[in-house]
């Protein structure tokens, strides 16, 4: 018989090694995204909006997937208990420079180290696409919730044939993007929300114009050069608050907002 030669065969990285390094690269492009006054503008409007839904009273949050800490620092001023989670710890050390002694973890999304229970509210704003097994991922945030707990996303919306074709094509193209990345549509995310026994209480479009111009300068950088951006960008989210809250024109929203509970059965 002849002799068996072992080979190295390369392993196919899995997602999370993807989004670790896919989020080395992005976290000094995250830092520069939010530097300038009409693009931190529009992430405040959005974080605001965001916010808008934490019911009275909450105690702890997490900031699932928190990134560089711009929407965690905002959340702490009012919310001094909230703590951020993120896979990449290059985004965390942005987070860490930008609020020192803010409660930062390293963690998977899909083996969260806390109890369960143990937190008010969930906040996932533009991370549930980045994982796999969304309904898993919903689990988790479900179990990490106690019984009157809340979860906020905010997620990338595909309703739109237009803007599911622009974001295909980018995330092709662009090195900054993983083609894995996909976002979603009302009907599919509100059946994963039910899949992971949420109850959505409330479902809106966010962001047209506000989104696609100020909100990021580092893919696209025209406003930076358009005297009065600030004034411009103001203007836009107006428009955008109008467009997304009409039926019909609320397919332009590129983002789209949930809010959920656990089913009372699972309660
Ligand atoms: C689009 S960024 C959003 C960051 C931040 N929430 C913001 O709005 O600026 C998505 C974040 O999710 C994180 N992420 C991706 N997969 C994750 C996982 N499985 N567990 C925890 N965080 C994850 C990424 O590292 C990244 O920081």
């Amino acid at each position: 018989m002849g002799e068996i030669q072992l080979a190295a065969v390369p392993m196919p990285p899995t997602n999370a090694q993807a989004q670790i390094e896919l989020h080395r690269a992005l976290a000094p492009r995250y830092a520069y995204r939010y530097s300038f006054p009409f693009s931190r503008l529009f992430q405040q409007d959005w974080h605001a909006e965001m916010m808008s839904h934490i019911p009275s009273g909450s105690g702890p949050i997490l900031d699932l997937g928190c990134g560089t800490g711009f929407f965690l620092a905002e959340l702490l001023e009012a919310h001094p208990k909230a703590v951020g989670l993120d896979i990449s710890y290059d985004m965390l050390r942005v987070s860490d420079q930008y609020i020192p002694g803010a409660k930062l973890v390293t963690g998977d999304a899909e083996r969260l180290p806390f109890r369960p229970g143990v937190f008010d509210v969930v906040f996932c704003k533009g991370s549930l696409h980045h994982t796999r097994d969304h309904v898993a991922f919903l689990n988790h945030c479900r179990e990490a919730l106690g019984q009157e707990g809340v979860l906020i996303m905010s997620e990338p919306c595909n309703d739109n044939p237009f803007i599911r074709l622009a974001r295909a094509l980018m995330y092709k193209k662009s090195q900054h993007f993983d083609v894995g990345d996909q976002g979603f549509t009302r009907k599919g995310i509100l059946n994963l929300l039910d899949q992971a026994d949420f109850d959505t209480t409330t479902v809106k479009k966010y962001g047209v114009f506000a989104y696609v111009f100020a909100g990021f300068p580092d893919h696209l950088g025209i406003l930076k050069y358009i005297p009065g951006n600030y004034w411009i960008t103001k203007g836009f989210l107006a428009l955008d608050r109008v467009l997304c809250a009409i039926p019909g024109l609320s397919l332009l929203g590129f983002h789209i907002v949930t809010v959920s509970k656990p089913k009372r059965s699972t309660r």
